[in-house]
């Protein structure tokens, strides 16, 4: 029998967005697994933790065949060869991100030679979405809907709701 073809898509995912399912969609028709794995950069302040996006993912891939969702911390090819992956998943939306792309894909060749980069290109209505305008738009009491995936909407909400970012607010005085 041949050996499974396994994808690794990573991200930060903060939160994961319909652009990324309609990628992770496009990587499970192509491969027999796809391994969605959460960076989780200590580094990076993040609107939700690694565990919570995990949940969120596991939620939104429900009944997407040979898909699964981890965290990671460390470099993304250990993360790679770890889990067997033959193949690094990232989306490509526009020019704008070719640049940092590119140079990511090198290195991580570098680093290990025998794991490919694949580039994808999600639908057409997802080329302007981001995680970062996302939070942008419910940080300000816009709707996300058909953006994000339910439950990523849900969290979204009850995360910039007045009464949460207080208590957030009161945490932060207190440490
Ligand atoms: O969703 P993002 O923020 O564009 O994802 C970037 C990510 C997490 C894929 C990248 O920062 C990463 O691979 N981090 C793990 C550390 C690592 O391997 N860095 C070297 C990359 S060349």
């Amino acid at each position: 029998m041949s050996r499974p073809r396994v994808a690794l898509f990573p991200g930060s995912f903060d939160p994961f967005t319909n652009g990324h399912l309609d990628l992770a969609r496009r990587a499970a028709a192509i491969f027999d697994r796809v391994v969605i794995a959460v960076a989780h950069n200590s580094a990076k302040t993040a609107l939700f933790t690694p565990e919570e996006r995990v949940e969120m993912i596991e939620a939104s891939i429900q009944g997407l065949k040979g898909a699964s969702v981890i965290h990671f911390t460390g470099l993304l090819v250990e993360c790679a060869r770890r889990i067997g992956a033959q193949a690094i998943i990232r989306g490509l939306r526009a020019v704008s991100d070719f640049e940092f792309e590119f140079q990511m894909a090198l290195m991580n060749r570098r680093l290990a030679p025998g794991v490919e980069i694949a580039f994808l290109m999600p639908s057409q209505e997802f080329t302007y979405l981001n995680s970062t305008l996302v939070k942008e738009v419910v940080r300000h009491g816009g709707r996300v809907t058909g953006l994000v995936p339910p439950l990523v909407e849900r969290r979204l909400r009850e995360r910039f709701r007045p009464a949460a970012r207080g208590e957030a607010r009161a945490k932060a005085r207190s440490r």
